[in-house]
């Protein structure tokens, strides 16, 4: 795959264009996305788990990225979508999915977001608790329609020391795994629900497969307990996302350790074909042995793949011995730098011996606006072109303009074409809602 970052002859090359001259016309900070980047890692990710599991379905999380034109792309590829709230049904029915190709997750629906979605017939409910499914009975009931439900279950999966100091967070999403069957018994007193799904999804950035074997033998064996002691017909599990990238690094707790021992190292991902084959030969194994025929395994991927699908370009605007100051930061990329670690290229300097150490920081007045500590890099200068790696996923869909404007988005399209995904905020924008 060469559709990502490519180096030649000291320049660098993002989707087949090269970024120096291509920079020349714009200007920064800019986020520019690859159409054909996103097509190598959705087909990647697609024939991973067809391969051992053939009834895999691919629901793209919208929140992770919901410029149109990349909703679109993934939808041609054979996407469905996974909506967190009505909000995102709406952009991604403007994208071209119909509401028969969503699921809907989320722990705080209003009734409003209810009804909305009920209306416009999204397929699957994955209801995070049992009075998210009385109001969905209800409203479903005041409209006139039956609903599909899942419950999202937390699957009580024991994992590394960090992820379970995380894990104490995440179990506010789902319904504990011991909970499960008495509450799909519930449902089935309700008229305007059916049960006929299971959902989960343990996290992000998750580097290693086995805690989704873990998992998928865990909702297997819940789909066979449903068989067996209520009756219900389980059609889908859904895994949830959090498959992660290999050009990403995971900062671990046992990293953190090394680290202070001044020993820098980070925990890389499995490959998409590794996830693909453990959990698709996984959930064939688990199926057969509790003797269910072929259930449809779901997943929502999100950053595995749009994250290396966008990349942020920045120029240095201010230089203070070890700092660094570049035009976009943690407003346009808001995830910690204490669990993922980007990549930086600085296009203008390929070739150059990186022995300076530097901190990147963002243009904000925010203490927390940090890209990187102690990042090896040649010597900088203010106009530098800094690009940030790894920029496609959780940044413009959780961008803010903390002090400044958001920036252009631009998209390669698969023939090179140059399109605007967004346009540059103007500060009318901002000031058009405040009320005078
Ligand atoms: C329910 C659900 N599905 C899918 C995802 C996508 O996760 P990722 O981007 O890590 O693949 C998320 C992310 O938070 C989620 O909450």
């Amino acid at each position: 795959m060469n559709s990502g970052i490519t180096i030649s002859n000291r320049k660098v090359s993002f989707g087949g264009i090269s970024l120096t001259e291509f920079i020349e016309k714009y200007e920064t900070p800019l986020f520019l996305f690859s159409e054909q980047r996103l097509e190598d890692n959705y087909k990647a990710l697609e024939e991973s788990f067809r391969r051992y599991y053939p009834k895999t379905e691919v629901f793209f999380s919208v929140k992770t990225n919901f410029e149109l034109s990349i909703l679109k792309t993934l939808r041609r590829l054979g996407s469905k979508a996974e909506a967190a709230s009505a909000l995102e049904v709406i952009i991604a029915k403007k994208a071209g999915f119909e509401g028969s190709e969503m699921v809907l997750d989320g722990p705080a629906w209003t009734d409003n977001d209810i009804k909305f979605c009920i209306q416009k017939n999204i397929s699957t409910f994955n209801v995070d608790s049992i009075d998210e499914l009385r109001r969905v009975n209800r409203l479903a009931k005041a409209i006139g329609k039956k609903v599909k439900i899942s419950f999202r279950i937390f699957p009580e999966i024991r994992m590394s020391i960090l992820k379970s100091f995380i894990e104490g967070y995440i179990s506010k999403f789902g319904i504990p795994l011991s909970q499960a069957v008495e509450l799909y018994k519930e449902a089935l007193t309700m008229d305007h629900v059916i049960p006929c799904a299971i959902s989960t999804h343990i996290g992000s950035m998750i580097t290693d497969p086995r805690y989704y074997e873990k998992t998928v033998q865990r909702l297997v064996k819940l789909a066979a307990d449903l068989r067996d002691e209520l009756g219900i017909n389980i059609e889908a599990i859904n895994i949830g996302g959090g498959f992660g990238v290999q050009s990403l690094n995971y900062y671990s707790i046992q990293n953190v350790i090394l680290n202070k021992a001044g020993i820098s190292q980070y925990s890389k991902a499995a490959s998409i074909e590794e996830f693909g084959k453990r959990i698709g030969q996984k959930f064939a194994k688990e199926l057969k042995e509790n003797k269910l025929s072929e259930i449809k395994l779901i997943v929502e991927p999100g950053r595995f793949l749009v994250s290396d699908s966008g990349i942020l370009i920045t120029r240095v605007v201010a230089v203070k011995d070890k700092w660094i100051f570049i035009d976009g930061g943690i407003n346009l990329i808001p995830e910690s730098i204490f669990f993922i670690r980007r990549g930086f290229l600085i296009a203008n300097k390929i070739g150059q011996e990186a022995k300076y150490e530097y901190n990147i920081a963002g243009p904000t007045l925010n203490t927390a606006d940090v890209l990187a500590v102690n990042q090896k890099l040649p010597k900088m200068e203010v106009g530098d072109l800094v690009i940030v790696l790894d920029s496609g996923a959780y940044s413009l869909t959780r961008s803010n303009q903390f002090t400044i404007l958001r920036p252009d988005a631009l998209y390669i399209t698969k023939d090179k074409k140059i399109k605007y995904l967004r346009k540059k905020e103007q500060p009318d924008d901002i000031l058009n809602k405040l009320i005078p």
